[in-house]
């Protein structure tokens, strides 16, 4: 079972049932809201053992492998893919050592330990973060500060120098799609614009990430490069963004600049609506 799951069925339970369990800040009626009692004394009530299940599970300690920890975790790889992304430097997250979480004020702020890896060059380091999710109405980014050893250690200039000569001059507009193809291939030459199109895609995820979600990027539909300006390399991408926990396919077109020396920049983004024979998952719902 999900714990997600678990924690919507828990919520209306406390939020209508024993009133000393809701003793958080009491600013406003937890309507509908994902609030949940963290300092709860568990020898005073008569909370059902999956109340005291769920507590243990989204608040203190952290199991490493369940989703409140990876999600969280997800959110810092997009975090440091928006500062230090580029056509040859993609983050991932590959482990979770250790996480916490706790609520503050109006906020869940979660501690974690994790080893982050570049993709292309494989080179691995550690990094400590801290995140904020803002929570109740009118939901913001989630705020990041993480600070690493190791990661960024991959000298990426040359390349980045090669491609960014390459597609400056725009008398040759470069394109692509499917990428990969529904068989997991892609052409090496699109291998650049793939992770530029992951990196781009992580300042969206970052934005529209909660505690409820848990995005990747699918697929590069399509891009299409555009006329360069002001020494910025710009691209339009159409992407799949795959959120885990609901199975959805959600899409996004992005206008993308790029150089070595302003980055990755996300200047437009347009949700687009829902299409009903995009190429889902087979578990998916739409
Ligand atoms: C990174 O790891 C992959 C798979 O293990 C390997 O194919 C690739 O050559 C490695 N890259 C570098 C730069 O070591
Ligand atoms: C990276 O390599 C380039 C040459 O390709 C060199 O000029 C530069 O100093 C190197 N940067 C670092 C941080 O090592
Ligand atoms: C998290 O984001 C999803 C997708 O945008 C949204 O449906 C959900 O209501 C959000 N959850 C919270 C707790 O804000
Ligand atoms: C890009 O892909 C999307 C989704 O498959 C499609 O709707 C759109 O027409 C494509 N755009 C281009 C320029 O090919």
């Amino acid at each position: 079972m999900d714990w997600t799951l678990l924690i919507l069925l828990v919520v209306p339970t406390v939020v209508h049932g024993n009133p000393t369990v809701t003793v958080r800040t009491g600013s406003g009626p937890p309507v509908g809201s994902d609030q949940h009692p963290n300092s709860v004394p568990l020898s005073e009530d008569t909370q059902t053992t999956t109340e005291v299940m769920v507590e243990v599970m989204t608040t203190g300690v952290l199991n490493p492998s369940h989703y409140p920890a990876r999600r969280a975790a997800t959110v810092v790889q997009h975090y440091l893919n928006t500062l230090y992304g580029s056509p040859y430097r993609w983050i991932f997250l590959s482990k979770v050592h250790s996480g916490s979480a706790e609520d503050v004020a109006e906020m869940r702020k979660y501690q974690l330990e994790l080893t982050m890896q570049e993709t292309i060059s494989n080179v691995s380091g550690q990094c400590s973060a801290e995140l904020l999710f803002p929570r109740g109405e009118g939901q913001s980014a989630p705020q990041v500060q993480a600070s690493y050893e190791g990661l960024l250690q991959s000298n990426t200039t040359a390349q980045e120098e090669a491609f960014y000569q390459q597609h400056r001059a725009s008398n040759n507009m470069v394109s692509g799609n499917d990428i990969p193809d529904s068989y997991g291939h892609m052409e090496p030459s699109m291998k650049p614009f793939w992770h530029l199109g992951g990196v781009a895609s992580s300042f969206i995820m970052l934005r529209e990430s909660n505690e409820s979600t848990l995005y990747n990027m699918a697929q590069v539909a399509n891009f299409t490069q555009l006329e360069t300006e002001k020494d910025q390399l710009r691209f339009n991408y159409h992407v799949l963004l795959h959120e885990m926990i609901s199975q959805e396919i959600i899409h996004w077109k992005l206008l993308v600049t790029w150089s070595p020396e302003q980055g990755v920049q996300v200047l437009q983004t347009e949700l687009q609506p829902k299409s009903h024979d995009c190429e889902a998952p087979p578990n998916t719902t739409n």
